[in-house]
């Protein structure tokens, strides 16, 4: 692996950092194959029941390398369409992940750093953290990513702000549902990304791999008669599941589940 992403692990939270500060952490083919490559790792990893997405130095990323861009330019069609793929894939590894994902978010998320944090399920960032679509200014738009930025932002701010790649403080990012919560600095964020990381630590892993898969299954749905069976089956399917039975005798018997790390006195 190269220097640009740092891998590390904390027990049962696996912690990926994009770890290229002089560049705000702008991500090129290379570095999107790796990274994709590391999630599908930590995917596969049964140690892992939680992942971290972070940013070294001053940003969380500042999107796609421009220089990777300008190459591409030069290139094929065809060379382009699955030069573009890995960036798609990339998102979709990450918004699919089957565990539970947190984007820690600083200083600059611009681009695909957006389109990272849209695919993560939750979101902290730092009150002064900044954001924008900016493809637009250089003449580009944000394409694998819009899946993700318009289901987290909805259609109505993507049609400002895809147009006018406007860069938009923190407090608007939560405003729009792109993060879910503000730390003062960095060192309170780490504080409440600790806290989102231990109610996920205390939740069935099979129940949010289940839970995830619900969401993508009634969003955007019309709530017809097979949708509603669908969500009965899910639920029938689940209570009579090892975790579902698990989680529920251990609230009935006032005692720990068996996925819920025990506290560090212990
Ligand atoms: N691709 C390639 N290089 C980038 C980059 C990107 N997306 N973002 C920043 N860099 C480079 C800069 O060109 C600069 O390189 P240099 O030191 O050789 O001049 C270096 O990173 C530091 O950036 P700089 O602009 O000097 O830092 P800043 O603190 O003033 O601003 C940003 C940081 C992120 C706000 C600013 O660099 C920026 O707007 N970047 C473009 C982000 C973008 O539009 N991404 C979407 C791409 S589709």
């Amino acid at each position: 692996m190269s220097d640009s992403l740092a891998v590390d692990r904390q027990g049962p939270v696996g912690l990926v950092r994009m770890n290229r500060p002089e560049r705000h952490n702008a991500f090129d083919d290379a570095i999107i194959a790796e990274l994709t490559e590391t999630l599908r790792t930590m995917e596969a990893d049964d140690g892992v029941r939680v992942v971290v997405l972070s940013g070294a130095g001053k940003s969380f990323s500042a999107g796609a390398d421009l220089n990777w861009m300008k190459r591409m330019a030069g290139f094929s069609a065809e060379e382009n369409k699955r030069d573009a793929m890995g960036l798609a894939t990339l998102m979709r590894t990450l918004a699919h992940l089957r565990k539970p994902t947190v984007a820690r978010v600083h200083g600059a998320a611009y681009g695909g750093g957006v389109g990272l944090v849209a695919c993560c399920d939750v979101a902290i960032a730092t009150c002064n953290a900044t954001f924008a679509l900016t493809e637009a200014k250089l003449g580009l738009i944000p394409a694998a990513i819009s899946p993700y930025v318009v289901s987290a932002i909805g259609e109505r701010a993507a049609r400002r702000y895809f147009i006018t790649a406007e860069r938009f403080d923190a407090a608007e990012a939560f405003r729009l549902g792109l993060v879910h919560e503000l730390a003062q600095d960095e060192a309170a964020l780490d504080e409440k990304l600790g806290a989102v990381v231990e109610a996920m630590l205390a939740c069935s892993p099979a129940a949010q791999l289940a839970a995830k898969d619900l969401i993508r299954a009634v969003s955007n749905r019309p709530v017809t008669s097979e949708l509603i069976q669908d969500t009965a089956e899910r639920i029938a399917k689940i209570r009579s599941s090892p975790e579902g039975r698990e989680g529920v005798a251990a609230f009935l018997e006032k005692r720990r589940a068996a996925w819920v790390p025990p506290p560090p006195s212990e």
